[in-house]
């Protein structure tokens, strides 16, 4: 972790409360993947920008090893975290990229890719996150973006009170993110808190937030949420930010982001505004149109 400059006290004089729990749905994806939907399609007018967000944590090979073979994204990013195990990813824009322990891999759909992501172990525990972020209209069909961050070249710190934070995106403590958005405006911190220590971290109130609490348990506003659950944090103009403390040690991802405000179309891996513009992914995929240069 590069630790920039000197921390930046966050002031919240208020926290966000914790709205509903949320267990997460056992499903497959790839070539058999299995994993857990947090995020799950219900939730995407809720929790604007963000469309989906996927746990995978197993140390049974045959839960993983078939990873995700090729397959197309139009209309929005994919930002890969991975806590333990390795992942190769290859696309159509000629990114690849191994990703592993600690490390994050960010990329930008915009007018389609076609990609692999290819396990790189037969054995040990294979455990991370994927996060669909939406993009706003204008920039749905924008060129393909890809970038990995490797655990030592990801921003983080370690506050006063023993919390470690790795930020992905957006800015924490005075610290900014690997990445940031401008319409979006995500912000995604990974936090090791030790028993006990507190955490506080302002957001606009205008964002939709939640946490995924991955190990231990945390109190949020003096409501416990265990492992593994997600929190969505209510909106409240009174509330501008959120206030952690932690039960046991605990990891837990905290995710915000400016909503978008604009129709939803999904179909699979297609995340458009309307009906139409995904009748044209869809036949651009057939066509092989979609992820080639210059053709979409
Ligand atoms: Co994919």
């Amino acid at each position: 972790m590069k630790n920039k400059s000197a921390l930046q006290a966050e002031r919240v004089t208020r926290s966000r409360t914790v709205e509903q729990w949320v267990v997460g749905q056992p499903t497959s994806d790839g070539a058999g993947v299995k994993l857990t939907r947090v995020l799950t399609q219900s939730l995407q007018r809720r929790l604007d920008p963000f469309l989906m967000l996927d746990a995978f944590a197993s140390d049974k090979p045959e839960d993983y090893i078939a990873g995700f073979p090729d397959h197309p994204h139009r209309g929005f990013e994919t930002v890969t975290y991975m806590i333990a195990g390795r992942m190769l990813h290859r696309d159509s824009a000629g990114h690849q990229g191994l990703l592993g322990n600690g490390g994050v891999q960010w990329m930008t759909a915009g007018s389609g890719v076609i990609h692999s992501e290819i396990p790189q172990q037969e054995e040990g525990v294979m455990e991370g996150f994927q996060l669909w972020l939406n993009l706003p209209g204008r920039d749905k069909m924008c060129a393909p973006w890809y970038r990995d961050f490797a655990a030592a070249d990801l921003p983080g710190f370690v506050t006063e009170a023993g919390v470690g934070v790795t930020v992905i995106a957006g800015a924490s403590h005075g610290q900014t993110g690997a990445v940031t958005r401008e319409a979006t405006a995500p912000l995604y911190l990974d936090l090791r808190l030790p028993a006990r220590a507190r955490f506080v971290q302002s957001l606009p109130v205008t964002h939709n937030a939640f946490l995924y609490v991955y190990r231990g348990a945390v109190k949020v506003a003096g409501q416990a949420v265990p492992a593994p659950r997600m929190a969505i944090l209510a909106n409240d103009l009174q509330a501008d930010g959120v206030e952690l403390e932690a039960a046991d040690e605990a990891r837990v991802l905290l995710i915000a982001g400016q909503p978008l405000n604009e129709p939803i179309a999904q179909y699979g891996p297609f995340v458009m505004n309307t009906a139409q513009e995904i009748t044209q992914a869809v036949d651009d995929y057939r066509a092989g149109r979609l992820g080639m240069a210059g053709a979409a």
